[in-house]
């Protein structure tokens, strides 16, 4: 069948499509373009999409072949889910490999706001470094702080119980786990359940987790950034949406909260010249949750495996529709 795979793939997973399939690999470094989707449309019967590739309802529609998506995330909000459903299309995702890859940015991001690395790291290679400061580039301490994790799904808890080893305190606003419930799910003793708000008033740090949906988009804007502590950080490794750029550029520059490590942003890429890269206590990455040599083979397997059987007829082994 004919597949069209958005991006090369680390790895050697792309082999085991071609051997089935007429497989078309987009070779450039920058995504296919909406035209080039749409020109291939009419006879695409697999397509495995990357999380910048909007698969839209459009798209689908162009695709009346169309057998089976496979989505290299697991955040799939750059799909259609309802026009694919709609239609009887399987669409993939590689949740879970990429889980503790990510939470281990999370952590990274945590320390790495609160405690100056990269200012520390830029002030050396200018040259100041003159002599050990009582006052140098102190920070606040993880170790012993209160955490709040916005999104206790698989990343949160794994994020979780890293912190435990820190000797945090958790909050997170999971429905899904029962006030009390908390711990017997993530394993973590020092985890409670309470309103957004309280997570916002009572945290000295708070990490996003959720994925990107309608009531998801725009969480943290202007309300909910002036209820976190003027000490507080703010930390995202969710999807860029999530946070209103202009009003986090606002509150880091007002001094309303003490710093923010964001490894999405909106827009994404964000441009070198946008506002929120002149604010000050910010560090940002260009999306590295899952970018480790292990997990990005590994999620190139998961989604040729999805994809295999999506066309063969069969249920996705990591199926999200
Ligand atoms: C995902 O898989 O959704 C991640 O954002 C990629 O790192």
């Amino acid at each position: 069948m004919r597949v069209f795979v958005t991006r090369r793939l680390p790895g050697d997973a792309l082999d085991r499509l071609a051997a089935e399939h007429e497989v078309e690999v987009w070779p450039e470094q920058m995504p296919p373009g909406r035209d080039e989707l749409l020109a291939r449309a009419p006879e695409l019967e697999g397509l495995l999409s990357l999380l910048t590739d909007p698969v839209d309802a459009e798209l689908i529609e162009a695709a009346p072949r169309l057998r089976a998506i496979s989505n290299y995330a697991v955040g799939v909000d750059n799909v259609d889910l309802e026009a694919a459903a709609a239609r009887g299309i399987p669409v993939g995702n590689t949740p879970d490999v990429l889980t503790d890859t990510t939470a281990d940015l999370a952590v990274a991001l945590l320390l790495g706001i609160s405690r100056h690395l990269i200012e520390g790291d830029a002030y050396v290679r200018r040259g100041e470094w003159r002599t050990w400061e009582t006052g140098l580039l102190l920070g606040h301490d993880l170790h012993g702080s209160t955490v709040g994790i916005v999104g206790l799904g698989r990343i949160g808890q794994a994020v979780a119980r890293r912190l435990e080893g820190f000797g945090c305190e958790i909050l997170h606003t999971s429905r899904a786990v029962r006030e009390g419930a908390g711990s017997a799910r993530t394993g973590v003793v020092r985890v409670q359940g309470v309103p957004f708000e309280e997570l916002l008033d009572r945290s000295d740090f708070v990490t996003l987790h959720t994925p990107l949906t309608p009531e998801t988009r725009g969480l943290i804007g202007d309300e909910a950034l002036a209820r976190m502590k003027p000490t507080a950080y703010l930390v995202n490794t969710a999807r860029g949406p999530i946070v209103d750029s202009d009003a986090l550029g606002r509150a880091l520059h007002a001094g309303q909260i003490a710093g923010a490590a964001l490894d999405v942003t909106d827009p994404e890429p964000l441009p070198g010249d946008h506002p929120l890269l002149a604010a000050p206590n910010l560090l940002v990455l260009p999306h590295l949750g899952s970018a480790t040599e292990a997990t990005r083979a590994r999620m190139a397997d998961m989604a040729v495996d999805n994809l295999l059987a999506g066309l063969a007829g069969e249920p996705m082994p990591h199926a999200v529709v």
